[in-house]
């Protein structure tokens, strides 16, 4: 019997799990949760609740389970070195090591690794030290279009500041870069890109690398694209694994990059990249350029790709353990797939936690996930971040969208939804951006 420690409370860990559980190898499964969500609960055989920063007890877990392999969700964990850890009481993770999750937890390291290898995808870009000029930041900001300025380090999706949304002058970004510098040692300023955002999410055993089909995320809080940004409102994938506005060979510069950029990896730390390395990517009029690498499953997108995985989940782990992912395929069905949060009222920027909610049924053919939501004795309650996932799956987008939308009523209580996620308008929105982006 495979055993599985599974480590994350979000809906992104209870796709994997689901995921895990219809394996052929019916593998067990032990959740280490810093909440009790209660979908996760209800497919482990057993669940500790715990901080992630709590390695005592983490250890504990692991030594009591001995598990055949960990499998980390959130970036923080991994990020800490969580990996490394683990690794220590002679369990791997499907997860990077601490050095490998610079990736994502360094946007300097990981700009500087393409440069430093020749890989392209780069926008312009510079990083800033706490010795830096303000003259020498004045005059490269100056050199590019338009600016987004980025804290060298993990900042919860929320320190990048990009030209026009929430700063404007040169004053005002380098006013920012000395705020960033008092608090983080490097400050990444590039060039402000312009053209459609897609996801794409690789699974690599530092060597091989194979996608899941790309999705489109909406970082906005609210309706056609507005209010703040937010750990992501929703996604979408298509049922031919490209996106309405994307070419095949967008996809195929962002694969062909991410596995120049896992050798990259290999080389530059001497051992391998084991886990997901997830590109947001956007595609310019100067072709497919990289916005940031992360070093896990992206949430929501997590949920557009691995329910229509036909392929054994549990045997794929493996191998990226093993370092053989190239004997092992990656088969997904061809399928449209929508999802969509239902989130706390307020949120992101104050969110109704500790409100009660009640789930009811969802229609058939609709999958829903738990995320940030706790299960007490007396019923389930809001925390401060995204609440419950509703994804439709169906041939079509149209289809996709009206059975999330359809079902995300279910949730009853203190939550909001963005309804236009996946609707034709949005989606012919994309189109024409990217018709004005790249005319023909
Ligand atoms: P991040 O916090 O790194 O996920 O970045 C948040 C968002 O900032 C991204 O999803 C993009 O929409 C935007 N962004 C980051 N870098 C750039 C760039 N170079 N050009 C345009 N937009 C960017
Ligand atoms: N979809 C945004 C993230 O997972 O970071």
């Amino acid at each position: 019997m495979v055993k599985i420690l599974l480590l994350g409370n979000g809906a992104r860990e209870h796709v994997i799990a689901e995921t895990f559980k219809k394996s052929p190898q019916n593998p067990e499964i032990f959740s280490y949760m810093k909440a009790n969500n209660p979908g996760i609960a209800s497919l482990s055989k057993e669940t500790c609740i715990g901080s992630y920063t709590d390695y005592d007890k983490i250890k504990d877990f692991v030594k009591k389970v001995e598990p055949d392999f960990a499998f980390i969700g959130p970036d923080d964990p991994i990020g800490d070195g969580i990996v490394d850890m683990i690794e220590e009481v002679g369990v791997k993770s499907v997860a990077p090591k601490k050095a490998l999750a610079r990736l994502e937890s360094s946007k300097s390291y990981t700009r500087e690794l393409l440069t430093k290898y020749g890989i392209p995808g780069n926008p312009a870009y510079k990083i800033f030290t706490q010795e830096s000029d303000a003259k020498d930041i004045e005059e490269f900001l100056e050199s590019i279009p338009g600016f987004v300025i980025k804290p060298d380090g993990l900042t919860g999706g929320k320190g990048v500041k990009v030209q026009g949304d929430h700063l404007d002058t040169i004053k005002d970004a380098i006013e920012y870069c000395k705020e960033v510098l008092e608090t983080h040692p490097r400050v990444v300023v590039e060039e402000k890109l312009d053209g459609e955002e897609f996801s794409l999410m690789c699974l690599t055993d530092g060597e091989h690398v194979i996608l899941t089909p790309p999705c489109q995320d909406h970082k906005r809080a609210f309706i056609d694209d507005t209010g703040p940004n937010t750990g992501g409102m929703g996604s979408y994938s298509d049922a031919n694994h490209l996106l309405p506005f994307l070419p095949q060979s967008d996809v195929d510069n962002a694969m062909r990059i991410t596995r120049l950029v896992a050798k990259a990896l290999k080389e530059d730390n001497g051992e391998p990249f084991v886990g997901v390395m997830y590109g947001g990517w956007i595609c310019t009029d100067e072709g497919t350029k990289l916005i940031e690498y992360n070093a896990r499953f992206g949430d929501p997108e997590v949920m557009n790709v691995l329910p229509i995985l036909k392929s054994d989940f549990v045997t794929i782990c493996q191998a990226m353990i093993n370092g053989t992912l190239d004997q092992v395929e990656a088969e997904f069905e061809n399928k449209a797939t929508v999802c969509k949060y239902a989130v706390p009222d307020g949120y992101p920027t104050n969110p109704a936690a500790g409100e009660k909610i009640e789930m009811g049924e969802a229609s058939p053919g609709v999958k829903v996930y738990y995320a940030s939501v706790d299960k007490k004795e007396d019923g389930l309650y809001l925390s401060t971040s995204r609440a419950i996932g509703f994804v439709g799956i169906a041939d079509t987008l149209k289809e996709a969208e009206a059975l999330a939308e359809g079902s995300i009523d279910a949730v009853k209580g203190k939550v909001f939804h963005r309804p236009d996620i996946g609707t034709e308008k949005l989606i012919q929105k994309r189109i024409d951006h990217m018709k004005r982006v790249r005319p023909e």
